[in-house]
């Protein structure tokens, strides 16, 4: 009994102690980290998730950083209807780097925090329902739609070291020819 109580102890002070230590990319410039970017690896908290884990592909999304600071992100995603495109608007907080939403899907404000960024390559972002604490979801991007094998580990073990079980860690994979989305033809 003793034991099982300081493990349960124990378990909770490394939780409480890797939920306060989430900081932002240092010195983040919103400039650099605009454009295309791909959405190469996933960890997600959601149970409903799953029956599509399979059907992932790397999908492709852009920052668009607006005169106040704030961002539009444009994700596009196929599906059964063809290709959509879908803008989540995230607003600046007074720490750069960290930006709040409304989720429509959850109906509930969320945290952004881009935590690791070189610009040129990838990007790893936690978003969070109540800052600190409950991650909802850990993204991947990519500059491309392939990653380097260190920055996938590096995103696994992020994602694991917050909680988030090894199954729920996806890396999706490129999106083919016929299933690229947006289409190169469909370029309007
Ligand atoms: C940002 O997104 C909003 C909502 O979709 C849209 O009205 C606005 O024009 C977008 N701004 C830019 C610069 O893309
Ligand atoms: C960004 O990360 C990639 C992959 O780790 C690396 O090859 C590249 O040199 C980095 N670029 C910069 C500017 O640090």
């Amino acid at each position: 009994m003793r034991t099982t109580v300081g493990a349960v102890a124990m378990v909770m002070l490394c939780v409480l102690m890797v939920h306060a230590d989430v900081k932002p990319q240092r010195d983040f410039n919103l400039q650099r980290f605009a454009g295309r970017w791909y959405r190469v690896g996933l960890a997600y908290d959601s149970p409903s998730f799953v029956p599509y884990r399979d059907k992932l592909r790397a999908s492709m999304g852009t920052i668009t950083p607006l005169p106040n600071g704030n961002v539009n992100l444009t994700m596009w995603d196929i599906t059964p209807a063809g290709c959509r495109s879908k803008v989540y608007q995230y607003e600046k907080t007074s720490v750069p780097g960290q930006f709040t939403y409304f989720s429509t899907r959850h109906n509930m404000v969320k945290d952004i925090t881009v935590v690791d960024t070189n610009y040129t390559d990838y990007a790893l972002v936690l978003k969070h329902k109540v800052f600190n604490r409950e991650y909802t979801q850990v993204a991947l991007y990519g500059r491309s739609q392939r990653v380097r094998t260190d920055v996938i580990q590096k995103f696994k073990a992020f994602a694991n070291s917050h909680g988030f079980p090894r199954e729920s860690i996806l890396t999706p994979p490129p999106a083919g020819e016929k299933e690229s989305c947006p289409t190169s033809a469909s370029g309007h």
